[in-house]
């Protein structure tokens, strides 16, 4: 069996070792713009591309006599990789643009919800001009405020986080309607998880709920980044969700995927990301994404048990169903290393070393220590950063706790360059700060 493999970030590097995991023992090609290390390292042959170019992609995948495809990035999803990959007769993992728009366009998914019936949004607005989204603002007076189209994760901002007052959001506002239409919305308070699955046009297979860490210093501050580190706890819950509250989420994905067929034409195939804030009032749909979160998937393919390419032919075949995707009940922690400066001025090209190498990769679960390359590059057998996050580092055990020492220890004495890390994400303190959040928001119920 031959499977492609597009993208070259430390997300991607999970994909490629999940399926190299596989009994079935896949032989991996891979498309990326720059050439990972550990994924090279999984690959018979690496084609260096622009990941957007689906017709140089789907002619590679052609000529290999590739089998099936796994997208891993939201870029090449909305230049139309995966309709490429298809017509070529390569069934591939990642939703064709029309249903990558559930990420790619955010008034497109708003709207898109609120025709279907579907729980979880917000009041929100679209708007092309400032004066009524000013008033709209005014009318909700505490919001986020998002561009509608894509930007790596970086360009929502909130009152009360990035945004400290009205004004702020206005002039915010007033600068992205100079290249985008903007999506206002009512800003929620709680807690924030990542609930993704592999879907396949009709069935829903849930990886265990995961909680991501956006900004960029310790303590939830600086600035916005793709994500700084993920835990995810033993078993499909975070210590603070209930069951009730994990069966809406999953609820709100199921009846979302339900839906496509009407809107496009066409079903859902791929790995949707619901992005979820916890309130009082149950769980809440920031935004979907039409693929694995970086750093979660990170975090969710470590703990997969069952056959990655097994489940990849379920979900291209409709067939989800009739498998049950397994994970190991192991807590992970994975905690991102990032060059100097990210986001804003990053150190490029500075030599850094992993002690080890990515060596367990292949381990998956059996694993107690994963390390996934990711925005980095080898030249002469040294690894160097690029302007990107650099090295995941994800620590399984019984406990967050534990899990988190283990990731924590890997970083201060075996990671080594210029690079910095969040030391707090699934420490003890951190984690009980989010239970006491959520259940002093339940208690004002
Ligand atoms: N970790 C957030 C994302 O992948 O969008």
């Amino acid at each position: 069996m031959k499977i492609l493999l597009v993208g070259g970030g430390g997300r991607e590097h999970a994909v490629a070792a999940a399926i190299k995991r596989s009994p079935q023992k896949p032989l991996l090609y891979t498309v990326m713009s720059k050439k990972n290390p550990g994924i090279a390292a999984l690959s018979e042959e690496v084609l260096i591309s622009d990941e957007k170019d689906a017709f140089t992609i789907a002619s590679f995948a052609k000529e290999k006599g590739i089998d099936m495809a796994f997208i891993g990035p939201e870029a090449p999803l909305s230049a139309g990789v995966s309709d490429a990959l298809w017509a070529a007769g390569v069934p591939a993992v990642g939703p064709k643009m029309n249903c990558a728009k559930i990420e790619t366009d955010k008034a497109w998914a708003r709207k898109f919800i609120e025709k279907h019936g579907i729980e979880g949004n917000p009041k929100y607005g679209v708007f092309t001009d400032y004066e009524p989204a000013a008033a709209f603002i005014d009318q909700l007076s505490d919001v986020a405020v998002k561009p509608a189209g894509l930007t790596g994760g970086k360009g929502v901002k909130v009152m009360g986080d990035q945004l400290p007052d009205i004004a702020a959001a206005k002039e915010y506002t007033k600068e992205v309607l100079k290249g985008d239409s903007v999506v206002i919305e009512e800003r929620f308070v709680g807690e924030e998880f990542t609930l993704q699955a592999f879907v396949d046009g009709k069935h829903l297979a849930f990886c265990p709920t995961a909680q991501d860490h956006k900004r960029a210093y310790e303590g939830d501050v600086g600035p916005n980044t793709g994500g700084m580190g993920a835990y995810t706890n033993a078993g499909a819950l975070l210590p603070f969700i209930t069951p009730e509250e994990y069966e809406k989420a999953k609820q709100i994905m199921q009846a979302t995927v339900a839906a496509f067929p009407n809107e496009t034409g066409d079903e859902f195939k791929g790995i949707l990301y619901g992005q979820f804030i916890l309130t009082q009032n149950g769980p809440k749909l920031i935004e979907y994404n039409a693929r694995f979160g970086d750093p979660e998937a990170m975090n969710v393919l470590s703990l997969l048990e069952s056959d990655m390419a097994a489940v990849m032919k379920a979900v291209v075949t409709g067939t989800l169903d009739q498998m049950t995707v397994e994970f190991s009940k192991k807590a992970t922690v994975c905690k991102y290393a990032v060059p100097a400066g990210y986001p804003d001025n990053p150190e490029k090209d500075a030599e850094i070393t992993v002690l080890g190498g990515a060596g367990n990769v292949l381990k998956g679960p059996e694993a107690d220590l994963i390390v996934y390359y990711s925005a980095v590059y080898e030249k002469d057998g040294k690894i160097y950063t690029t302007s990107s996050r650099s090295v995941g580092v994800v620590g399984l055990a019984a406990t967050i706790e534990k899990a988190e020492t283990i990731s924590q220890d890997a970083l201060d004495k075996t990671i080594k360059g210029s690079l910095f890390f969040r030391r707090d994400i699934g420490t003890p303190a951190l984690v009980q700060k989010r239970i006491d959040h959520m259940n002093k928001l339940r208690g004002q119920k």
